[in-house]
């Protein structure tokens, strides 16, 4: 691998970490949240209104390579954390990553200091399932909301933050919160912390992203209104759950309960206080927040497959012209058609590991290392946005030679047109064959 590698129009020295496909780096410039009139970014403007500058400044152009040190270590976790894997991240080299999350900006955000708050949207990449709902590439946003000890009385800013709180707007929606601020195992007060402090900062924080969630869904059930004039919706309620972040303490994830299921919305909590420091700002404290654009989008707009973000097909961009600049104009997306499916699998044995062919125990024998998210990359590398997704059906270990099968079953399916069975084999037939070849796997 050695050699370079230009990304976003920036060279790069490659490394044996390296493991960027092409199709991935040349979609570094796509810029979906800096598109206008294009779903991620109207969802982007959505949540910026509710974080108004100056108190809030935007920051929509960062670039998606990032250092380790900024996108893991800054933060705090762990050496041995399993997203730092190459099965899970995309590699440039060893110090370099495509980033993995927004929170890779937060030491420099929070050390640049530009202002008492800021909201972030960015493109973040990670190497997974191939599904509906799943995509290598997808946009986060943050936000975060500081107050600074200097500033307030006696250094105390628990007044100041309940102040805050007091401007804030309030909301009707079912907000269920079982669990008090702080605990002491679950979701510890921070070292150099205040109790009311952390409270304080808690409940600014959590009002202040329940206001966003209710103008979500407000506009979402605007947009399913003009769709459908009977639509009916029972009340939005949302709960606060206890969560762990390596770089924030307390945390939580706020889900939402939409349509019969609780969906997952975001990630937050009190920023630890090392981070700050190690930004250079040791004297404010505060809170942040991450949410997944795509997840919004797609029950904003009611769009049913996450791929449909990067087609350029004008049956479906047509769909949102002239939203960026009147959000209120927002309507449901109204699927083109849908399109034969044409399902293929595939099955094989892995073979059995090269260092050692029996255990010590004389038990079943070792199998080679195996990661599912690189089947799902060269079927992705392969069939592209052709592929709707990829399940394991199923998996075997042979009782007497220990050998262990796998059978993947793959969906191809165009959302421009219809694919004739002749080319759904001829992807299968080249997919079959990298797996064989790149993996070492033997095709049943
Ligand atoms: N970056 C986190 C994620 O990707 C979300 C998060 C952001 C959590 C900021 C806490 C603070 O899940």
């Amino acid at each position: 691998f050695p050699g370079k590698i230009t990304l976003g129009g920036k060279e790069y020295q490659k490394d044996n970490w390296f493991n960027v496909p092409d199709s991935i780096a040349n979609s570094l410039t796509r810029e979906l949240h800096n598109t206008p009139d294009h779903p991620i970014s109207i969802t982007r403007s959505i949540v910026e209104s509710k974080f108004p500058s100056p108190t809030f400044k935007h920051y929509n152009k960062f670039f998606p390579v990032v250092s380790t040190h900024e996108n893991f270590d800054s933060l705090g976790f762990p050496a041995d954390h399993p997203g730092r894997s190459k099965t899970d991240t995309y590699y440039v080299n060893e110090k370099t990553v495509l980033r993995t999350h927004t929170s890779a900006h937060e030491l420099a955000i929070f050390g640049a200091n530009e202002s008492v708050g800021y909201t972030c949207s960015a493109d973040v990449y990670r190497r997974d399932a191939i599904d509906k709902t799943h995509y290598p590439i997808f946009h986060q946003m943050e936000g975060a909301r500081m107050w600074d000890r200097r500033k307030a009385p006696g250094g105390n800013i628990v007044q100041a933050v309940w102040d805050d709180i007091s401007n804030l707007p309030t909301h009707d929606m079912i907000v269920e919160d079982p669990n008090p601020p702080t605990h002491p195992e679950r979701n510890p007060l921070q070292h150099g912390h205040s109790h009311d402090e952390a409270e304080a900062i808690a409940a600014h924080l959590k009002r202040s992203l329940e206001l966003m969630v209710v103008e979500i869904f407000s506009r979402a059930k605007t947009a399913a209104i003009a769709a459908d004039p009977n639509y009916h919706d029972e009340p939005l309620k949302v709960r606060w759950i206890e969560a762990y972040f390596p770089w924030t303490s307390p945390s939580w994830e706020l889900e939402i309960f939409w349509q019969g299921d609780w969906l997952e919305v975001l990630g937050c909590g009190v920023v630890k206080q090392e981070l700050l420091e190690n930004a250079g700002v040791p004297s404010q404290l505060g809170w942040a927040f991450g949410i997944g654009l795509e997840r919004i989008a797609m029950l904003l707009f009611e769009i049913p497959d996450i791929r449909l973000f990067w087609s350029q097909d004008a049956r479906f961009l047509d769909q949102f012209k002239g939203v960026s600049s009147d959000l209120t104009s927002l309507k449901r997306y109204v699927p083109f058609s849908k399109y034969p499916a044409c399902y293929k699998d595939v099955a094989f044995w892995l073979q059995p590991s090269s260092s050692s062919t029996t255990s010590a125990a004389g038990g079943l024998a070792p199998v080679q290392s195996f990661h599912e998210n690189d089947v799902m990359e060269i079927v992705r590398e392969i069939g592209g946005d052709v592929v709707e997704d990829v399940r394991k059906t199923d998996e075997f270990t042979h009782p007497k030679t220990g050998r262990k099968s796998l059978c993947y079953r793959i969906n191809y399916r165009s959302l421009e047109r219809t694919l004739t069975n002749e080319e759904a084999n001829e992807f299968h037939e080249q997919v079959r064959a990298a797996l064989a070849r790149r993996l070492g796997v033997v095709l049943r």
